[in-house]
């Protein structure tokens, strides 16, 4: 199946991330978000990302004039009726993605998959809130998204095997390599790296190391690219909570506990990069 026109609700780190690598892949998007300050940001971030490419000699100013020219905004989930495939990247809270599911299985075709880019919270219950549960499924991309190349696709209980293959095709259409999940607390790829970061944040929180120690261990330890306090940082340390609570609701097992230190630092707004501090200050 053809998809000739994408939309993406969030315009946020992962919503522009997605939108700036499909833009670049031929497709035209429409990238949502629910003010018009946040599709600025998302625009001015793929903007400052192409640029640099530009400068770099990976891409010439004609070819990023054209990446930008495919990329439309708008503030109205209603736009969404034009969408062929839509993927949500919205904040991670449940309440705001069922009514983003419920809006939008009003407002698209009935023939539109409708992914979610939810970093842990279950598939089966996002479809519940649709008419269309055949039709959703995780599409589970990884922060920075132009670099990094995993898409973990997820299958719901419901999700059709023609919605799982037109999202792993597009996955691949986009230049990323789509890996296979099933729908249980945190997937794959959060179910292993939450709990090294948490545990991370315990390390610091118990007073084994300091912040650059711990860091400097994974890195040079374990050839980690970034230490796990800075990944949490620039994974957004309300996001890393979220997850945490998900794996330790969802398995009820003490060893998913989120560290307490974790929680104190999002109660103070200090949710990482984002804010300009987390573990470390930008
Ligand atoms: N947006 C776009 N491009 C970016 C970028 C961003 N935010 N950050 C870095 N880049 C690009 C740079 O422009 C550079 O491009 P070129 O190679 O073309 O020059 C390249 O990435 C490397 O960047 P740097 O040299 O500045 O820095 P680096 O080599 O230290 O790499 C990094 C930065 C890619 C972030 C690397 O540290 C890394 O891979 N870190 C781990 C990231 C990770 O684990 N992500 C997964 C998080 S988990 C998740 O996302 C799932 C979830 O649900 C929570």
């Amino acid at each position: 199946m053809e998809i000739k026109t994408f939309g993406i609700i969030g315009a946020g780190q992962m919503g522009n991330g997605i939108a700036q690598i499909a833009a670049m892949s031929g497709i035209d998007i429409i990238m949502n978000d629910i003010k018009q300050e946040f599709v600025e940001r998302g625009i001015n971030t793929i903007t400052k990302n192409l640029s640099r490419r530009v400068d770099k000699g990976k891409m010439s100013a004609e070819d990023k004039d054209a990446v930008l020219g495919r990329i439309k905004t708008s503030v109205d989930l209603k736009d969404m009726a034009n969408a062929g495939f839509v993927v949500e990247a919205a904040i991670e809270n449940e309440a705001i993605k069922f009514e983003i599911f419920k809006s939008l299985d009003t407002i698209c075709r009935p023939d539109v998959i409708l992914a979610t880019n939810t970093s842990s919270i279950p598939i089966g219950r996002i479809a519940a809130q649709t008419n269309r549960p055949e039709k959703v499924v995780g599409m589970h991309f990884m922060n920075p998204v132009p670099v990094m190349k995993l898409v973990e696709v997820i299958r719901g209980l419901e999700t059709s095997d023609e919605t799982f293959q037109t999202t792993w095709d597009l996955s691949i259409k986009l230049g990323k390599t789509p890996a296979e999940a099933n729908d249980y607390p945190g997937f794959i790829a959060n179910r292993i790296l939450l709990p090294m970061l948490n545990e991370a944040v315990y390390c610091l929180y118990h007073g084994v190391g300091s912040r650059e120690d711990i860091d400097t261990v994974m890195k040079l330890g374990m050839n980690h690219p970034m230490g796990p306090l800075a990944l949490a940082d620039l994974i957004g340390l309300d996001t890393c909570l979220a997850i945490m609570e998900t794996l330790y609701d969802g398995f009820k097992d003490s060893k998913y506990r989120p560290c307490p230190l974790l929680r104190k630092y999002v109660e103070a707004g200090r949710l990482g990069r984002k804010t300009g501090r987390g573990f470390y200050e930008y």
